[in-house]
């Protein structure tokens, strides 16, 4: 299945995309009740057959959690899966014992069991939580869902602030998710579980209301396993105000496509000036049509756009920074060759064996010892280079960086990111200052090439 191998969703009226819910069900103790169990959704379209997801609270994607920048979150998460799960909160700079990572900064939370996650929430923007235990298994069975710290004001009504979870399933010949193909070795080696079908909140091909003449600002989330989806904004006119939560001073103009690759977000705002229909689209080559704003009449102009503040992130400083490469190798399609390097034949066979694919630095996966250790408050740059054939999607837990090289080339605009795409052959460079303490992960966000092998972990001491 390529990138163009897309299902067709036959649908004779569209559903209309789910209103985000706004708060959870709050305990008498001031906690959100976030539950995890198994539940069924129709993906594809209101013919297709029910698909057995599992679900935050009966929900998909999980509810939107909203809350105030500074505000301290407090969830309950409980657990009614038949395994292990924890609760990731991606791109929050969170105190190193609530980032979730099953067997890292918690232990995995046993099926019945529940674990109570409290933290502050230093930045404004578009986040987004996910399982973070057999992730590879977890996620794409739904387990994900919108996280939005809101700014000190509110510059959108919540009928012009959008949030949309872009989400690739993979259905088999009955349109229902195809669960025999988890964990597909074919997948782990070459480019991931990729998808055939798209949802935008849940629902494949829906409507998405807009008011004329009204500013809009619409988060896009990609909770996707491995899909990279290429946006073009320019051709529904809207423009790029942040990525990975951070906003920028100004809207940028975005000609041509835009990746957002799995667990990226990117922030836009847009002014209908007529009503109608307008297609959001996907490019696969040629434009994929997988939603549409449906613009209606409103009755009044809309305020002036108002950008929300920049967040103030630590600056990384350069000079005498901690420089770390970060070698990428492995998979299929030549990669497993150079592997050869640091091991023999047999020694490889055994690795791949054990379902090992990926390496960094000549290792694959996580190892006892941390790939670096950094003081608090040093400067760390990541050189990183993909000797494979394929794209990756990087993560960085605890911190963002500043994208600040590509193939040796400066970046125009030194992006504060989360999560960066590199393509076979590219080197990027990456800093940030490591000021919180604690365990991190560094790890593609290609959930099944993180679980064979493209994972490792950092210290802040
Ligand atoms: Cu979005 Cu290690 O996670
Ligand atoms: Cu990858």
């Amino acid at each position: 299945m390529n990138r163009r191998t897309f299902l067709r969703t036959a649908l004779s009226g569209c559903a209309a995309v789910a209103a985000p819910q706004f708060s959870l069900a709050k305990t008498t103790d001031g906690f959100l009740e976030l539950t995890a169990a198994k539940g069924q959704v129709r993906l594809y379209g209101a013919n297709g057959g029910q698909s057995d997801l599992w679900l935050y609270n009966g929900r998909l994607p999980g509810p939107e959690i909203r809350v105030k920048r500074g505000e301290r979150v407090r969830v309950r998460f409980k657990n009614e899966l038949d395994e292990p799960s924890s609760v990731h909160w991606h791109g929050i700079r969170i105190d190193n014992s609530m980032d979730g990572v099953a067997g890292m900064t918690q232990p995995p939370v046993q099926p019945g069991e529940v674990f109570d996650y409290e933290f502050l929430t230093p930045d404004a923007g578009t986040y987004w939580y996910h399982a973070h235990n057999m992730s590879w298994n977890q996620v794409p069975r739904g387990l994900s869902g919108p996280l939005i710290i809101e700014d000190d004001e509110t510059l959108f009504s919540q009928d012009t602030d959008i949030t949309l979870v872009l989400s690739d399933w993979r259905l088999n010949e009955n349109g229902i998710l195809d669960t025999a193909s988890f964990g597909a070795r074919h997948d782990f080696s070459h480019a991931g579980r990729l998808g055939n079908c798209l949802t935008i909140n849940g629902t494949s091909l829906p409507d998405i209301p807009l008011k004329k003449g009204h500013w809009h600002r619409v988060r896009l989330i990609n909770s996707s396993a491995s899909r990279i989806l290429d946006l073009a904004p320019e051709r529904f006119g809207a423009k790029l105000i942040g990525l990975d939560g951070q906003t920028f001073n100004a809207p940028r103009d975005m000609p041509g496509t835009v990746q957002l690759a799995p667990a990226q977000r990117m922030d836009l705002v847009l002014r209908p000036e007529a009503t109608g229909t307008i297609p959001f689209e996907m490019m696969t080559g040629r434009p994929f049509t997988f939603a549409n704003f449906q613009v209606k009449d409103a009755e009044s102009e809309g305020p002036s756009l108002r950008l929300p503040p920049v967040n103030t992130l630590p600056e990384p400083d350069l000079q005498g920074a901690l420089e770390m490469p970060l070698l990428m190798e492995g998979g299929a399609m030549g990669g497993m060759r150079s592997l050869l390097r640091d091991r023999t034949e047999d020694e490889l066979r055994q690795m791949m064996q054990d379902g090992l694919f990926w390496t960094f630095n000549g290792t694959p996966g996580m190892q006892d010892a941390p790939m670096f250790s950094a003081k608090r408050g040093e400067t760390v740059v990541l050189e990183s280079r993909n000797d494979t054939s394929f794209a990756h999607a990087m993560h960085v837990h605890g911190h963002h960086f500043r994208l600040l090289e590509r193939n040796g080339e400066p970046l125009e605009h030194q992006d504060w990111r989360d999560t960066f795409t590199t393509d076979p052959g590219e080197t990027v460079k990456i800093a940030f200052v490591a000021d919180n303490p604690g365990k991190w992960l560094i790890h593609c966000h290609m959930l099944g090439h993180a679980a064979s092998g493209m994972m490792t972990w950092f210290e802040v001491s």
